[in-house]
Parts: structure tokens; sequence; C-alpha cells
């Protein structure tokens, strides 16, 4: 396929989510913002919700909120998230932490409870925060981290987790969509395959949620965690989620007691009582204001429908890849994302010897994606906020500021 901006601006014209645009704040409509896969856009409703809480909420009705408005937030907005987004039901997910931290428990938690099995299995792509908090806690208990291989852009293969597991491994942990190439890893499979052996199951859902659609059930998935700043648009530093399967819930300690988690909070009682449930996940005073961003957020996403979405992003990421085979690749680009889109997710990711110049050179034509050390920038195509036209300048911007060869 050769593709003219006319042919482009088609598809924004007969694009059905293209409305969704309007329910954002931009400011700058020619700006090409190709990075909300690490921040994503603030919506119209997720301002006036942060702003009724500073005004009303916190400067009216002072700490009254907490008891009207604030406590139940946590497990409310899980609920709302697990059940619209994530294929949990109410009671497994709750909104709290950051992800690493909620990561730290989890792991931690699923440790404790495999206690005679010495061994966890990640891969070496993972994001940094998920190999620290695995190597850290092995590093304390004298497990063994077993360690895949970076795969490179078609993302970690079924297999090899598979030759990685026995019945020394207590857990795996992987990210649903790779952050770097984007590749989607066969979810039902490897929980499958951890299960054969008696291990748990955790997911990364980072770059997954409200973009990849997940069935967090239907792939019996033990434990996830995932943040809410990229595609759910909750803002700089929100909460991040955790689940855990209903069936899990009573086997699982998370290890930082804190007297949100504890059963009768209110009562300051002494000892720890962790709350039934998925609260007991909770740990302290959760940041308010940022925690109001995420049900707003996630309630867009929901009306939107995380299928339509998928749909746009493949076709996004399709355009994407297109435009690399007709500009990109002569000027020594390589792209490192799968070409089948039913195996990336919604970013798309080229390198180049030259990367980091073109980055800046990029950014002052109006664009703005994210540079990957050493040589990688990654284009996130947001369903809700990105034009195929914003696919179509940002690509020819970065051709044009490329280098040619001598
Ligand atoms: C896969 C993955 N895990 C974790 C994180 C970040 O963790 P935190 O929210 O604690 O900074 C990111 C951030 O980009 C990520 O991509």
């Amino acid at each position: 396929v050769s593709w003219s901006r006319a042919g482009v601006v088609e598809l924004d014209r007969v694009d059905p989510l293209a409305q969704y645009r309007r329910r954002f704040v931009i400011d700058d409509d020619a700006l090409v913002y190709l990075d909300g896969n690490s921040l994503g856009r603030l919506s119209i409703d997720t301002r006036d919700r942060v702003v009724a809480a500073l005004d009303q909420e916190w400067g009216h009705s002072l700490i009254s909120s907490w008891e009207d408005r604030w406590l139940d937030l946590p497990t409310r907005i899980g609920d709302l998230l697990g059940t619209t987004l994530l294929g949990a039901d109410t009671g497994e997910v709750v909104v709290n932490d950051s992800t690493t931290i909620a990561l730290y428990k989890a792991v931690a938690a699923a440790l404790d409870a495999r206690p005679h099995r010495s061994a966890v299995v990640i891969d070496e792509d993972n994001f940094p925060t998920d190999r620290y908090v695995v190597a850290s806690l092995a590093e304390q208990r004298g497990l063994d981290v077993r360690w895949i291989p970076e795969a490179g852009p078609e993302g970690v293969a079924v297999d090899a987790v598979v030759e990685r597991l026995d019945d020394d491994v207590a857990l795996t942990v992987l990210s649903h969509v790779d952050y770097r190439s984007a590749a989607i890893l066969d979810i039902d499979a490897i929980t499958k395959a951890a299960h054969e052996v008696g291990a748990l199951a955790l997911w990364d859902l980072c770059h997954s949620v409200g973009v990849v659609p997940t069935d967090l059930h239907a792939s019996d998935v033990d434990l996830a965690v995932g943040c809410t700043y990229k595609y759910l648009s909750s803002g700089p530093g929100a909460p991040a989620f955790t689940y855990v399967r209903r069936d899990l819930q009573a086997q699982l300690r998370q290890p930082i007691w804190g007297w949100f988690g504890r059963a009768d909070q209110f009562e300051m009682a002494p000892g720890y009582e962790p709350s039934p449930g998925i609260a007991s996940w909770l740990t302290g005073t959760p940041g308010i204001l940022s925690l109001v961003a995420v049900e707003p957020s996630v309630a867009l996403v929901a009306e939107a429908g995380v299928e339509s979405i998928r749909r746009k992003s493949e076709k996004l990421t399709a355009l994407a890849v297109d435009l690399y085979d007709q500009w990109l690749g002569d000027l020594g680009w390589t792209l490192q994302s799968p070409r089948d889109p039913a195996r990336r997710g919604s970013h798309v990711t080229v390198s180049h010897p030259a990367a980091r110049q073109a980055m800046a050179d990029l950014v002052e034509l109006g664009v703005i994606p994210d540079f990957r050390r050493p040589d990688g920038i990654r284009l996130g195509l947001a369903p809700l906020t990105t034009r195929y036209t914003d696919v179509y300048d940002g690509l020819q911007r970065l051709a044009s500021v490329t280098p040619t060869r001598s």
C-alpha cells in the first residue's frame, strides 16, 4: 500500500471514534502527540472531576469528604476498572499505590504462597521496575531468577517460558504487552503452562489496559498489576491497580501491613488483622487527588469500548508500519515491532543509529514521540486522541529529519 495524505484524511473522516478527541483538553490541535503510551492526554471529564475534588470535596467539605466520598474509592474504582476493562468481577481489583509498589506486594505475596519453591521466571525484556522488584525479592529470599533472554521484536515465546518451568518455580512475572516492541505475549498459554507446574502467573498490564482487551478470568490469571496513566489517561503518577483472583484472596497475604488494609481500620486495635477480600491489599492513605482522576478516565474508555478502541489501534499501528515501509526502511530505520497487527499492542518502535538526533529534530517540528535508549523511537498511538493524520505527519517528518546515507 502506498498512502497519500488525502487517503489518510479520509480514514479520519470515517473513524467511528473521531468524536472522542473533542472530549480531551487539546489546546494545540496541530501538535502531533505520539506519546500517549507514556502519558495519556487529559480528558475534560477528568479535569472537571479533579477540580471538583479540590474545590468542593477538599476546599469546602474538608475532612467529612473522607467518609462521604473518599474511603471506598480504591475498591469502587477497582470494581469499575475490573468489570469494564479487565474481565474481572467486583471485589477483585483495587486501585492504590504505584505500579512498582503494587508489583512488589503481589510478587511477595505470591512467593509466600509457594514457600518450598526456589525460582522465579521473568524476561530480560521486561520493564526495569519489574526486573528490579523480582531481583530484590529473590535476593532477600535466596531464590533463583530464571531469566528469559531478550526476545527481540516478536516478544517472549511460549516455549521460552515453558523451558524454564518446573516444580521449583513459584511464579512467572511477564508483561502482557512488551514496553519496547509492543509484542503481545500469549497470556492464555503462558498462564496455563505456569499452572501445569503449580506456579502462579502474575501479569503486568501497563501497556495493554484500555487498549488491548484482556479477560483475566478467561485467561485464568492469578495476579495482575498495571498503571492508569498511559491509555487510561488518569494523569502523571496516578495510582496503579492490583487484581487478585477471588479464589486466591484467602491464600495470599500482601506484605505491607498498614491501617488501610486492616479489618475495622478505625478501631485502631492492637495486632494486624487483614480486611476481608481485596481491601486487604490497601496499605496507607491513598493520594486522593490522583485517585479521583482514575474514575472518569476509566469511564471514558469504557464508554468508547475497548473492542472498538482495539480495532482503531490495529489500524493506526498498521498505518504506521505501512508508512515505515513507504519512507523509513530505505533510510536505514529498522522496525522493532511485530508486523502482524494481531501480535502488536498500540505502539510501533523503529530504530536507527541517528535516532537520538532525529528525536530532538522531531520535537522542533511539533512531533512528540518517545525515545528509548539506545536508538529506538516509540510511536505511541492512543486511539481516543491520535488521528490517522498524526501518524502520517509524524512519520513523514521523521523521514524528513533522517540523515540520508552518503
Ligand atoms: C511495563 C511497566 N511496568 C511498570 C511501569 C512503571 O511503574 P511505576 O508506575 O511504579 O513507575 C511502567 C512504566 O512505564 C511500565 O511500562
